[in-house]
């Protein structure tokens, strides 16, 4: 081992008030973290003396719940970026704790190099190993570490036992150099290597190592529901009869599915219906319902950040190298949501909206377009350069108080421009080549809940035919969301 062993307190130490760290890791996945916990208590410890400790934290994605959690309820920290879904760090930033700068998952990386976030003290990141020359194989993860690294003035890493040598080989490093030296990426299928599979590190930088052993702290998947079910076989019949009526090439396209419980459904019902041919994926966060395609055949290739599974899928895993060995890229999200590379594929795109609107456009972060939910992660960088971009949420929320499909979002996140199909459990509509008056009414027809779908076409009567090109009343525009506000129930509106 060419660098010092410390403890994580020591590490943690080496830290300062006013600093800005990068924390390595994707999706909950593959983070650091004993020196974040060992940095929430010590600043729990500075605030106690009576001294001020704060640092901004910037991240490639969400980090794992102890990471946000301890940092926030710890009050360690002063900004945040560029995106998180975790319940302390939520409420830290809606009272205005935390200054959050929300962003698309594409950019955080170049923002970091281009210099736009200032300096970056300290890069903590974990790896599986450190090589004899120093440069070192990640864990289960990439996001932006290998960048960190890269801009970073100190480096701090913890090997973690837990995955050392298993993942040696399944990394393909390549971050774009900045403009005007920038060239193409040179992927022209998914599978093509074109990166390195170690993050080149300068020993100088590097301050010490802590030695770990501990999984990824995921949270536990929520169990698939009727609801979810049906939006997943609803995206997977609208996908086969495209297919079928040509509307997307024989070989298939590659896919891109969001995070969580929806998109697990809409993968399995992919892999279940037979007329849709075994398919590749260019996503940004590989979970559970993967490992299963793969090893069933359905998914033949898949790269990505992350590998988000729970212990059982990543066993799973490790067990059968043989078959995921070849078939699985973990790369920079600076490549894996590149709009290039999306647009230059033909990415199917499956995203989860919070709400959307009878037109069309999508809020995906802010409750009441003021409470901020996660972040946009790579939603839009897919959507917006999707070969065919779909967005599906459950038609209805809190047991059916409040539509998710409303006369106007209360803040847009993918816009109208970005967005060719919705889905719900009650059906689908496919937007393409629509008018604005067109889009709503088959948004109404074929994806509102039945309670909501009486107050939508009353909301939709008070502006037709009065010569508007978006038939919407400002007036009445925000209606359901203040009946909700001021009753418990999206119904009581009034148009
Ligand atoms: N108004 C108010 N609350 C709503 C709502 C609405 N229209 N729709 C959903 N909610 C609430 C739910 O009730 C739930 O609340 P709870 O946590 O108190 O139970 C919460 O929002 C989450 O909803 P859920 O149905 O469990 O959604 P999810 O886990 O599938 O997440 C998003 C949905 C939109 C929050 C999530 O997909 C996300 O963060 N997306 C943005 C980032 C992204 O797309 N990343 C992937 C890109 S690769």
């Amino acid at each position: 081992m060419i660098y010092p062993i410390l403890t994580a307190e020591e590490a943690a130490r080496t830290i300062k008030n006013g600093d800005v760290i990068g924390i390595g890791g994707f999706s909950s996945v593959g983070t650091p973290k004993a020196i974040p916990s060992a940095l929430a208590k010590y600043a729990t410890a500075e605030h106690e003396a009576g001294r001020e400790f704060q640092v901004g934290l910037i991240t490639g994605g969400a980090t794992g719940n102890p990471i946000d959690s301890e940092m926030a309820l710890a009050k360690a920290v002063k900004f945040r970026t560029p995106f998180q879904s975790n319940k302390d760090m939520r409420g830290a930033i809606n009272s205005g704790e935390v200054q959050y700068f929300d962003l698309h998952l594409s950019m955080i990386g170049q923002d970091v190099h281009y210099g736009f976030l200032g300096k970056i003290d300290t890069a903590i990141i974990e790896a599986s190993e450190i090589e004899e020359n120093g440069n070192v194989i990640l864990t289960t993860s990439v996001g932006i570490s290998p960048t960190l690294c890269m801009v970073a003035d100190k480096i701090l890493i913890e090997l973690n036992e837990k995955h050392a040598g298993k993942l040696r080989g399944m990394h393909d490093i390549y971050v774009p150099e900045n403009p005007p030296y920038r060239k193409a990426i040179p992927i022209e299928h998914v599978g093509d290597r074109i990166g390195t599979i170690d993050v080149k590190i300068d020993p100088k930088k590097v301050i010490g190592v802590v030695l770990t052993n501990d999984s990824d702290h995921l949270a536990p998947f929520t169990p698939l529901n009727a609801e979810t079910q049906q939006i997943g076989n609803n995206v997977a019949e609208f996908l086969a009869n495209e297919l079928k009526r040509g509307g997307i090439p024989k070989e298939f396209l590659p896919l891109q599915s969001g995070v969580g419980n929806i998109a697990n459904a809409v993968l399995g019902a992919l892999g279940d219906n037979p007329q849709v041919p075994a398919f590749s994926m260019y996503t940004e966060v590989i979970q559970n319902s993967v490992v299963d395609l793969m090893l069933k055949g359905r998914c033949q290739y898949v790269t990505g950040s992350s590998l988000t599974l729970d212990e059982e899928a990543l066993q799973k895993m490790y067990d059968n190298m043989d078959v995921f060995g070849p078939r699985v890229l973990l790369r920079p999200q600076e490549l894996t949501n590149h709009p290039e590379m999306i647009r230059r594929l033909g990415i199917i795109a499956i995203n989860t909206a919070l709400e959307l609107d009878i037109f069309g456009n999508i809020n995906s972060t802010h409750v009441s377009g003021t409470r901020m939910m996660n972040g946009i992660g790579g939603s839009a960088d897919f959507a917006r350069n999707a070969y065919l971009s779909i967005f599906t949420t459950p038609s209805t929320a809190k047991k059916g108080l409040i539509s998710s499909i409303v006369p106007m979002v209360t803040h847009v996140d993918s816009s109208e421009h970005s967005v060719r199909v919705v889905v719900t459990e009650q059906g689908v509509a496919d937007l393409r080549g629509k008018s604005p008056s067109q889009r709503a009414r088959l948004i109404i027809e074929n994806c509102v809940h039945p309670d909501y779908k009486e107050l939508l076409w009353d909301f939709l009567r008070l502006s037709e035919g009065k010569g508007l090109h978006t038939p919407t009343s400002l007036r009445h525009a925000f209606a359901m969301h203040l009946a909700y506000e001021d009753t418990g129930d999206m119904k009581n509106a009034k148009f």
